[in-house]
């Protein structure tokens, strides 16, 4: 497997071995790349196809999908731009990989970007799992979400995401139409076992 750089992100493919699962988009968190998530991705969808782009922004050597101005405090300017680039690159992967809308998974950082992309640009994904989420953009447009499933689980102990702005996204993305399942798991911003778990079993039902 290597490392592709033909399209607008530099980015992993594999491709499916069932292609009727749906593919999986990767976003990693902050200090990640297109390496992170892939073995999360075959550990939850073993068929897929999964398509995973590093972010394009370098916040003190480390990737990002888009610039911040503090921990938890978002350029929302720079978000709304990323995000579509995002989505641009999405619609890029699909016609040369020729895949269907993605189910994003997204982690921390990539979470963000992905309840952006959700929020800006709904046709992009089918779906989307947000691990340690938060709301990403103060002043959204009203999306319409109606029938898209969304997995969002929060860490009672993150230090980083206060509960309140994961529950504050999922009633946003609820009210745009999304069919939002937001749990609440005993542990901190790190992944643990139950986030493979319930991670697992979400997508095994689409
Ligand atoms: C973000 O910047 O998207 C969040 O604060 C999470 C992080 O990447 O640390």
């Amino acid at each position: 497997m290597t490392t592709s750089t033909t399209l607008s992100h530099v980015h992993q493919f594999v491709p499916a071995t069932d292609p009727s699962q749906p593919p999986l988009l990767l976003l990693h968190g902050t200090g990640g790349d297109e390496h992170d998530l892939l073995p999360l991705g075959q550990a939850v969808a073993p068929r897929a196809a999964l398509l995973s782009p590093r972010g394009r922004v370098i916040e003190g050597g480390r990737p990002r999908f888009f610039r911040r101005l503090a921990e938890g405090v978002f350029d929302e300017q720079d978000l709304i731009r990323r995000a579509h680039e995002l989505a641009d690159f999405v619609q890029e992967a699909r016609d040369a990989y020729k895949l269907p809308a993605p189910i994003a998974l997204g982690f921390s950082n990539g979470a963000n970007i992905a309840a952006a992309v959700l929020q800006l640009r709904p046709e992009t994904l089918a779906g989307a799992v947000l691990l340690r989420a938060m709301v990403p953009l103060n002043e959204a447009p009203e999306a319409d979400l109606t029938g898209i499933p969304v997995l969002i689980l929060s860490g009672a102990l993150d230090p980083i995401v206060p509960d309140e702005k994961a529950a504050r996204l999922a009633a946003t993305l609820r009210r745009a139409g999304a069919v939002v399942d937001h749990r609440t798991l005993p542990t901190g911003h790190n992944l643990s076992q139950a986030d493979l778990t319930l991670t697992k079993a979400w997508l095994d039902q689409r």
